[in-house]
């Protein structure tokens, strides 16, 4: 199935509850990014931001991308925060096998990511663990930037080595990249400034949706 889970990155965070409300009708999840300044070179929230977007959206899916080292010691705040796919970077641990185990463990689906360097076929011992995979369509770290060509390739591959995983797409997703990456074989796409940035972001939704049909 096809879906659109859209990043709050780029939201107005004064107003944060209005930007995901004018876009909720057509999307499928609420893409939480998490980042550690350490990880990647920049900070942005944390569990507490989510547990209260959980609390106004009880309904919606909640995708939370952990762009944070060591994710397995943070990973119990982001389940108790209500995420209900909790996703990480198979470069920010060495403990990729158990970190994934202990998510499914508590009950939700789990995924990991991977940098625009790191080899896909990396991820084959753990595909029985893995509901998805994020491939990163830009370096991880910032919205509003350009979609890396080459990650096409690395998407075809994707859905060769794993056909009933969901495959999402993250960076610089928008009405020209979208159908390149589908075709491609993701499923999953990750749309942030295309929606967040622009006046008519409920338009922009519609948009991308009807793309998908
Ligand atoms: C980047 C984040 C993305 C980002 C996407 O590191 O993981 O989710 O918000 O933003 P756009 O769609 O603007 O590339
Ligand atoms: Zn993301």
């Amino acid at each position: 199935m096809n879906k659109i889970s859209a990043s709050i990155l780029n939201a107005d965070f004064s107003r944060l509850k209005d930007d995901i409300d004018s876009v909720l009708p057509f999307i499928d999840e609420i893409h939480c990014d998490v980042m550690d300044g350490h990880f990647v070179d920049n900070i942005s929230f944390g569990a507490p931001v989510i547990e209260r977007i959980r609390s106004a959206f009880p309904e919606t899916v909640i995708d939370t991308h952990l762009m944070i080292r060591d994710p397995e010691k943070f990973r119990t705040d982001f389940i108790a925060a209500g995420s209900d796919i909790l996703v990480f970077h198979l470069e920010a641990t060495p403990h990729a096998y158990i970190t994934l185990k202990r998510i499914k463990d508590a009950g939700i689906q789990a995924g990991i990511s991977l940098t625009p360097a790191t080899d896909i076929s990396l991820l084959e011992p753990l595909a029985s663990l893995l509901d998805r995979i994020l491939i990163m369509t830009v370096e991880p770290g910032f919205g509003g930037q350009s979609f890396i060509p080459e990650m096409l390739k690395k998407i075809k591959k994707a859905r060769t080595l794993f056909k009933d995983i969901d495959i999402q797409v993250d960076g610089g997703i928008n009405e020209k990249t979208l159908p390149y990456a589908l075709e491609a074989g993701a499923n999953v796409f990750v749309v942030g400034s295309y929606l967040f940035s622009h006046e008519n972001k409920s338009e922009r939704a519609a948009q991308l949706c009807s793309l998908l049909d």
